[in-house]
């Protein structure tokens, strides 16, 4: 695989706000020595009620050896956010200018909406808000398809200072029910369905659901749920529209339509000035127990951050035409979907429907159709696409896409043949591809190429180096690592995130007795100092948020990637190194799946790995130990897959589940996950397993092994 460097070319760099290495590090550099100076620059773009007074922008306490662990950035500071995305852009003279290019499932669906409409649309259903009774702080869940109600829902709780925790409508009904109770959410703002592709969701129906399991399970109450009519503006995918209706009970005490709510509301609403520090939203994300992470985002900082990351990664500028393919309901939708494009008065795409839908040439020709300049996804998506294009089908042909200046990715590794081609394939070898690493908790890209800046690589060298494995406990070399079975069945291990600190970020590399690893190798990635956009606290669980992230190393945040450092200085993720799987760019902790599996009668004990799939990154491989004398069959397959999709989602399906007689542990009775992961991928060098309590447990699941695995 190529080790050759790709220059930005002069299509990228004549644009270019930082076109050349140099300019970046001098940027760089004054970022982490004249750090106030640089974000007061930032800030000074904003419009502030009470403006951040100089001197310590930034406190912070890293080391729970000191005490408890904050970050508080332009403290004293009051603004909001909403404002600063809608009146200030207004004011500004681009009250005319698209805001998003809507595209709906159905090509014939599509609409525009310019800043001032999009104003005017917020700030009625802020009214309405209000008028419900939601208040400053209160919490407003929401669960939508990617339509522009969410954005202005979103935009609506950050003007009247009520905190969204927005729910990915890909989840079902008992998370969302665990999600609202934690959140303890006042409103469920949400749609009677959407069409994806072929298929129809009914949001609704999962939203009544989630509703009545909070309430009986979490005795949580929520007092009200808006509805968003969707279904009947948009072209129908087959199904008859009197139908719908009675696909989803309707509570004329607690449910309202959105159209209602806004009826008879004023687009004037003046926005709630709240603190640089108050929260702006919660979004949750796997946690390493099963239990989800309320993840805190704040004002100021995130707003400031999110504006300069997406100004400078994507090199976005005035007439550029952006689209960010991420769902809203993760960070990548929140940061460059909704806040971030609209803090830079940016023209952006929002795409409802599905890559393949009503032909695998659509992400190609909505590009063509809005001559889209920066284009943002995710790696499963490049590989999903490319492997339709690279088969011999002559009716595959690529519209023109020459408007494209940056392309971007996100979420997992792309690996080098997914990156040459859409390098070649559709940047035309004249784009820059930015592979963006960051996390639901960093609230902005941390680790990445910048467009007119950074040469690229598209893959890892070729020399050997160590991998680790997934545990934060036993985070060491990986012994017999054979790097045929790397290329072969793992091709995401040679595929790591290339690139640079952004502006503010100190990375570092440290080994396992936290000694920091300068020039090349290979350790853990941590970060000296908090950046302005960073998380602040796990909702009403601070101490959790010290455990996780501050604990392993008192005095840096801890990412939970590994990371490498090449003799050029570039930065390759390694990926995790704690329990958490990738799929398709979702993050889930093994322990969630775990619980599910377990939660079924029959099974006592459930153990899950990542397994390398070629276009998902990462695909789950359960083993399942049944209670004495119990069958294992293909109808407990299904029951057990359901039961995942029921209870966490349609995306945490199981790829494969083995029948287990037991499981490999260690006499104290840890289960060694690394001799699981090579018995999911059939590579019989496990190296040493004289520690286990019954090494005959390998050979079995070797045996046991599905057909089709
Ligand atoms: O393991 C890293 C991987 O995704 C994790 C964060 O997931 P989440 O909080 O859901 O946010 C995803 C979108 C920002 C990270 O800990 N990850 C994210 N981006 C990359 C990546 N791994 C490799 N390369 C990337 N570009």
């Amino acid at each position: 695989m190529s080790s050759r460097m790709y220059k930005p070319t002069d299509h990228v760099i004549k644009k270019s706000y930082l076109p050349s290495i140099q300019k970046y590090k001098e940027m760089y550099e004054r970022s982490l020595t004249e750090s106030e100076l640089f974000w007061t620059e930032v800030a000074q773009e904003f419009q502030w009620h009470v403006a951040p007074k100089p001197g310590g922008f930034m406190k912070y306490n890293f080391d729970i050896t000191k005490g408890r662990v904050f970050v508080k950035f332009m403290e004293e500071a009051e603004l909001n956010v909403c404002y600063n995305l809608l009146d200030r852009n207004v004011k500004n003279g681009f009250g005319d200018k698209i805001a998003f290019f809507w595209e709906g499932n159905s090509p014939d669906d599509y609409t525009r909406i310019t800043y001032r409409k999009l104003l005017d649309l917020v700030c009625q259903f802020a009214n309405g808000l209000l008028a419900k009774g939601i208040r400053k702080g209160d919490r407003v869940a929401v669960y939508m398809p990617m339509i522009l109600e969410a954005v202005i829902c979103m935009l609506a709780c950050a003007r009247i200072g009520a905190v969204h925790t927005v729910v990915f409508a890909g989840f079902s009904s008992d998370a969302l029910a665990e999600r609202l109770s934690d959140a303890k959410a006042k409103l469920l703002v949400t749609a009677d369905g959407a069409w994806r592709g072929e298929r129809m969701y009914v949001y609704k129906r999962t939203c009544d659901d989630a509703i009545e399991k909070a309430r009986t399970f979490f005795k949580h109450r929520v007092d009200m749920c808006m509805v968003v009519n969707h279904l009947d503006r948009v072209t129908p995918g087959g199904s008859l529209k009197s139908e719908i209706k009675d696909l989803y009970n309707w509570n004329e005490e607690t449910d309202i339509w959105w159209h209602e709510v806004l009826e008879g509301e004023s687009n004037i609403c003046p926005p709630e000035w709240v603190a640089a520090e108050d929260p702006l939203f919660v979004l949750y994300t796997s946690g390493s127990t099963g239990k989800p992470k309320g993840v805190v985002h704040t004002t100021a900082g995130y707003l400031m951050y999110a504006a300069a990351t997406f100004r400078y990664v994507f090199d976005y500028h005035r007439r550029d035409v952006y689209w960010c393919t991420a769902d809203v309901g993760w960070i990548t939708g929140h940061t460059y979907v909704v806040y971030a494009p609209l803090a830079n008065a940016a023209t952006s795409v929002m795409f409802e429907g599905t890559p393949y839908f009503p032909k695998v040439d659509r992400y190609w020709s909505i590009i063509n159709k809005y001559k889209v300049t920066q284009f943002y996804t995710a790696p499963t998506a490049i590989r999903a696409l490319m492997a339709h294009y690279n088969v011999e089908d002559g009716n595959l042909t690529m519209p023109d896409l020459s408007s494209l200046r940056v392309l971007g990715s996100v979420g997992e590794p792309i690996n080098p043949a997914a990156w040459l081609w859409y390098y070649t394939r559709i940047g035309k070898e004249r784009c820059s591809i930015v592979d963006t690493f960051w996390q639901t908790e960093t609230g902005g890209h941390v680790i990445t190429g910048l467009p007119g800046a950074t040469p690229m690589k598209p893959g890892a060298a070729e020399k050997k180096h160590p991998v680790y494995y997934s545990s934060m406990d036993t985070f060491r070399p990986k012994q017999g690592w054979d790097r045929t079975v790397m290329i072969v069945h793992l091709p995401n291990k040679s595929n790591r995130t290339r690139g640079f600190p952004f502006f503010g970020v100190e990375p570092k590399i440290l080994n396992e007795d936290g000694v920091e690893i300068e020039g090349p190798g290979e350790g853990y990635l941590v970060f000296a100092r908090p950046w302005p956009g960073m998380m602040r606290t796990l909702l009403e669980d601070q101490d959790r948020f010290e455990r996780v992230y501050f604990s392993k190393f008192p005095g840096y945040y801890c990412t939970g990637d590994g990371v490498r450092r090449d003799e050029d200085g570039y930065l390759w993720i390694t990926g995790r190194i704690d329990d958490m799987l990738n799929v398709s760019g979702h993050l889930m902790s093994t322990a969630e799946v775990e619980g599910v599996l377990a939660s079924d009668p029959r099974v006592s004990e459930a153990a899950v790995v990542p397994k390398p799939h070629e276009v998902k990154g990462e695909a789950l491989y359960c083993f399942v130990v049944l209670k004495e004398g119990l069958q294992f069959d293909a109808d407990l397959v299904k029951t057990l897959t359901l039961l995942v999709r029921q209870k966490i989602g349609a995306f945490a399906a199981p790829d494969t589940i083995q029948n287990a007689p037991g499981l490999p542990k260690t006499r104290s009775g840890k289960i060694m996950r690394r001799i699981l992961r090579k018995i999911a991928v059939g590579d019989h060098e496990v190296g040493d397993i004289s520690t286990l309590a019954d090494p005959g447990v390998v050979e079995e699941l070797f045996n046991n092994r599905p057909a089709e695995a």
